[in-house]
């Protein structure tokens, strides 16, 4: 069956479903071609912390009641080192911007909700992408993919690789064109969900000698909750009594009163955590956006956000070229967009390389982290320029 859209899009996640959102308030036609089924999509646990920008632009859409009702409005965050707890006011520090926690499955639910039915094709197999080399014009692009058994295929102006770190469209740009930057960290997350009250009204970062922890949380009664680990690390060999024990040790507080509240672990896995860019975003008429062109370590909560950021200025640019016949702001989309995702990688590196534990450091690093985080909580100018990205630097 041959179906016919302006924009392909490959990927539901975040990037893919908000890229056809905003082609369709723009009145711009989408299909959306999908691997997973939409209960898998919806249920994987990710990322939980928007930038204000992100949550921002959920309301002006028309997605955003359901996180004005449960999102959880932040004005701070907090570091603890040496036992002492810092905090970082995002009212004081950020022109009184803020984060709002609310779980990415629930943004991809609500973007599922918002879609006009029909025009995401859920459980598409063996996606591929075809005759995108050239200008727009004529020749159109295609998207070919099984879905019920059957060979379909898509035929648009333009395709949209939202297909995450592990898709397809990146990789089906030739070698040559593409130039990548990558840097593997020798450490990963052990993550749990948990049915506990978080015990901090705040996101707590904790350097620790024996490694990072963060406290972060979904809703006033579940704890999300992370250790530093090996990025090979073995999730049998953590039984939950080890995991909370770990926590305990590395985010121990010298308030007497302050205690980790533990519950039943309803989630646990190891992610590992890379930094990632590839340039350009952009061949003929295949633009990469979100993890397919970019990702960055977890620390600093940024993936979700950058892959927003992407799409809203690849929205801009087909508005532009549908509405007005321009072509100028497309083909800037990669120049516009990378210089936002690099400063986003040196934040979240930046965040990384001062909380964690490198197995190369020797004990002046870990001096010289102390020092950083020192200052970094000392200085007026140094926070300043901490929340500012952490509540998300502008979007141009
Ligand atoms: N065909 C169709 N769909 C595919 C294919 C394929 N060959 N390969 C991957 N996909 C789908 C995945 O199943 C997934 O639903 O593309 C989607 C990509 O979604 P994400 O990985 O969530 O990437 P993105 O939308 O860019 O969002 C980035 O999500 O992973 C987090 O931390 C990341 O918060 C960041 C955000
Ligand atoms: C999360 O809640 O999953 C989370 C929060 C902050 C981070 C990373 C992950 O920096």
């Amino acid at each position: 069956m041959s179906l016919r859209t302006q924009v392909g899009i490959v990927g539901a996640g975040p990037a893919g479903l908000m890229l056809s959102h905003l082609l369709h308030r723009q009145g711009i036609d989408s299909i959306v071609v999908e691997a997973r089924s939409r209960q898998y999509v919806e249920e994987r646990v990710r990322a939980g912390v928007l930038e204000q920008g992100t949550a921002d632009l959920m309301a002006e859409t028309g997605i955003g009641d359901r996180l004005k009702r449960e999102g959880l409005i932040h004005h701070g965050v907090m570091f603890r080192f040496g036992g002492q707890t810092h905090r970082f006011d995002f009212d004081e520090l950020a022109n009184g911007r803020c984060i709002i926690v609310y779980p990415q499955n629930k943004v991809v639910a609500d973007l599922f909700d918002a879609a006009a039915g029909g025009r995401v094709i859920l459980e598409a197999e063996d996606a591929s992408v075809h005759d995108f080399a050239g200008a727009s014009g004529v020749a159109k692009a295609k998207i070919r993919f099984r879905a019920g058994g059957e060979a379909q295929e898509i035929e648009c102006d333009f395709i949209a690789g939202c297909d995450g770190f592990h898709g397809i469209c990146r990789p089906s740009i030739p070698a040559g064109a593409l130039t990548v930057y990558d840097r593997v960290y020798p450490f990963g997350w052990l993550g749990i969900l948990a049915e506990a009250r978080p015990s901090s009204e705040e996101l707590i970062y904790a350097y620790h000698e024996r490694g990072f922890a963060l406290l972060s949380m979904r809703t006033p009664t579940i704890s999300r909750l992370y250790i530093q680990c090996k990025p090979e690390e073995d999730i049998n060999d953590w039984p939950d009594a080890r995991i909370w024990q770990e926590l305990k040790l590395r985010l121990a507080s010298s308030d007497p009163n302050w205690k980790l509240t533990e519950g039943k672990v309803l989630q646990k896995g190891v992610t590992g955590m890379r930094s990632f860019v590839v340039e350009p975003m952009q061949f003929g008429k295949l633009f990469l956006a979100g993890d397919a062109a970019h990702i960055v370590p977890p620390t600093g909560a940024k993936g979700l956000n950058l892959a927003v950021s992407d799409v809203r200025v690849l929205a801009d640019g087909f508005a532009e070229f549908y509405r007005a016949g321009k072509k100028s702001t497309l083909e800037d989309y990669s120049r516009k967009c990378l210089r936002r995702v690099w400063k986003v990688q040196r934040f979240s590196w930046w965040m990384t390389s001062m909380l964690h534990l490198f197995d190369t450091d020797n004990a002046f690093d870990q001096r010289r982290q102390l020092a950083e985080l020192d200052y970094v909580t000392s200085s007026r100018a140094a926070s300043q320029s901490l929340a500012e990205n952490y509540v998300g630097l502008p979007m141009e």
